[in-house]
């Protein structure tokens, strides 16, 4: 048994897709001794695909639907450091799961592609970590090819983010004149060896820079902000590092930055108590459930993501959804290529937990079951559609897969209070595709998806009266969740703006806690 606990540094990467990614998550690994080639993570997600044939979308469209957790040591002043890498999908749609992996991470890498500046996506993911005061380190990445003048890169994140920003490595003469990256902290360079422009480890204390970029760099230096660790944590500045994740420049330094900088486990909210680190017994709460990991068993596994205590194999947890405790025996904990049976876990790892369907987004696990985390949202669907199957015979079978698919937070399903059709709702275009191909595949229904006529939902609150009388008026557009929750569907942004403005008894939410 260790006696001493490594910190931990639980993390997302966020980014456009292209922007670098995958690269610069196999660079980080690579570095952490995870992985000892290039190629591996690539190589893994064919694996993977080829193993979760029932996902036949992520095949046929050539992408990683669902997302991961990738853990790896390495040392820092002396210290060796777990850091857990939790991975997003890759894809321009967002889900939810994007969404939900945000709410188990203490601080975000940004990855930014310099010659192509922040994407809208990139930006309403940040927004996300903005909401949950997430703090970001920003990587602007391919430093090594022609971009754009890295000035403009920094006042657009300045600009478009409203966030200070603190240049922390520059790159010196990027595109074909590259010279290397300079570090504002330690004033080293890191130059590229040879024709290849790759950095193989070689760092210059006093290296003479061409004079032309001088000036260049002294200007970034002194007209930015200083780096301030308050402001950072807070969520107020950004630090930049420029690098190239393909050529291997300022990775050690980013995995440096995280190490130094990003916060620790962070306490978590339930309802008016923030549980920490060294609450007194072992809690967390799912942040994501994925079904039929393996087409052989019709288990799921639920990503816990630890807030306190120490997590010992065997141990029995309550998820609040159920009221009565489950034995944990076989945890997973996820490494670059392996999965691992777990022994011991400590707050800021994410474990695995298997289960047949026990387990609910949202649901916080705890030894006591006393207390339940807050502040893990739904999100309001920006796309609704009407089911519509095409064996009506199998209405019952339909019923069961929205339920289930909804419960693992592919979609969110809404039962009209007024017959007709099931509407599922979306924040993202892939959710749809996803769910037909579920559908056909782990329930054998057929369904079709067409338009309804809805735009957006919101979820009701308010005292009983206002809510009986809303309802009793407004039938044709209010449905309920998979909870019972009653739901207003609004044909427009507007009409929401407008029933809000007629109902100030009632609260017309976004988002709903689960
Ligand atoms: P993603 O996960 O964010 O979608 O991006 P990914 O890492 O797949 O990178 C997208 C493309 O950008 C890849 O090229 C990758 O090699 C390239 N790239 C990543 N980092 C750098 C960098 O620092 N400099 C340069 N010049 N290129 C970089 P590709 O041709 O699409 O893929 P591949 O043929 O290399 O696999």
């Amino acid at each position: 048994m260790s006696t001493s606990v490594n910190p931990r540094r639980t993390f997302a990467i966020i980014s456009h897709p292209d922007a670098g990614k995958t690269t610069l998550t196999e660079k980080l690994l690579l570095q952490g001794g995870a992985i000892h080639l290039a190629g591996e993570v690539k190589a893994r997600g064919q694996a993977r695909r080829a193993r979760s044939d029932w996902m036949k979308i992520e095949q046929q469209r050539g992408i990683s639907v669902t997302s991961s957790v990738m853990t790896f040591e390495k040392e820092h002043e002396g210290q060796a450091i777990t850091f857990n890498l939790l991975d997003t999908p890759g894809h321009e749609d967002f889900s939810e799961d994007t969404y939900r992996t945000l709410t188990a991470v203490d601080s975000a890498i940004m990855v930014i592609d310099a010659a192509k500046g922040i994407e809208p996506q990139t930006r309403k993911l940040f927004e996300v970590c903005r909401l949950r005061s997430v703090p970001i380190i920003t990587f602007v990445n391919k430093v090594d090819r022609e971009g754009r003048d890295p000035f403009e890169t920094l006042d657009e994140v300045a600009d478009m983010l409203a966030l200070d920003v603190s240049p922390q490595m520059w790159p010196i003469g990027m595109g074909g004149l590259f010279e290397g990256i300079l570090d504002f902290r330690t004033g080293e360079v890191a130059r590229p060896e040879g024709d290849s422009k790759e950095y193989l480890g070689k760092r210059e204390a006093n290296a003479t820079i061409p004079e032309q970029y001088v000036e260049e760099y002294e200007l970034a230096q002194a007209g930015y902000p200083e780096f301030d660790l308050e402001a950072y944590r807070n969520g107020d500045l950004t630090p930049v590092y420029f690098g190239s994740a393909l050529k291997n420049f300022g990775v050690e330094e980013l995995i440096d930055a995280i190490a130094r900088y990003a916060p620790p486990p962070r306490p978590q909210p339930a309802g008016e108590q923030q549980i920490t680190p060294d609450h007194d017994e072992v809690t967390g709460f799912i942040f994501k459930v994925q079904a039929n990991m393996d087409p052989m068993h019709r288990d799921r596994i639920a990503f816990m993501r630890q807030v306190s205590g120490t997590f010992k194999r065997g141990m029995k947890l309550t998820p609040s959804g159920l009221g009565k405790p489950i034995a944990v025996h076989s945890p997973i904990l996820f490494f670059a290529q392996d999965r691992e049976i777990a022994d011991t876990a400590e707050p800021g790892d994410i474990i695995g937990i298997p289960n047949h369907g026990t387990l609910r987004v949202g649901d916080t696990l705890s030894e006591k079951n006393q207390i339940r985390f807050t502040g893990l949202p739904n999100f309001a669907p920006e796309i609704l559609r009407r089911v519509q199957l095409r064996d009506p015979t199998k209405t019952k079978q339909l019923r069961k897969a929205l339920d289930d698919l909804s419960e693992e937070g592919v979609i969110q399903v809404f039962y009209p209070v007024i017959g007709g059709s099931s509407i599922v709702g979306v924040v993202g275009q892939l959710q749809l595709e996803v769910l037909i191909s579920r559908l056909e595949a782990e329930y054998k229904v057929e369904a079709a998806l067409e338009a309804s006529p809805f735009a957006t939902a919101r979820w009701l609150k308010g005292p009983d009266a206002a809510l009986d009388d809303f309802e009793r008026f407004n039938q044709g557009n209010l449905a309920r969740d998979r909870d019972g929750d009653l739901v207003f569907m609004a044909k427009s942004p507007w009409d929401v703006g407008y029933q809000e403005e007629k109902n100030p008894d009632l609260k017309f939410s976004a988002t709903k806690e689960r």
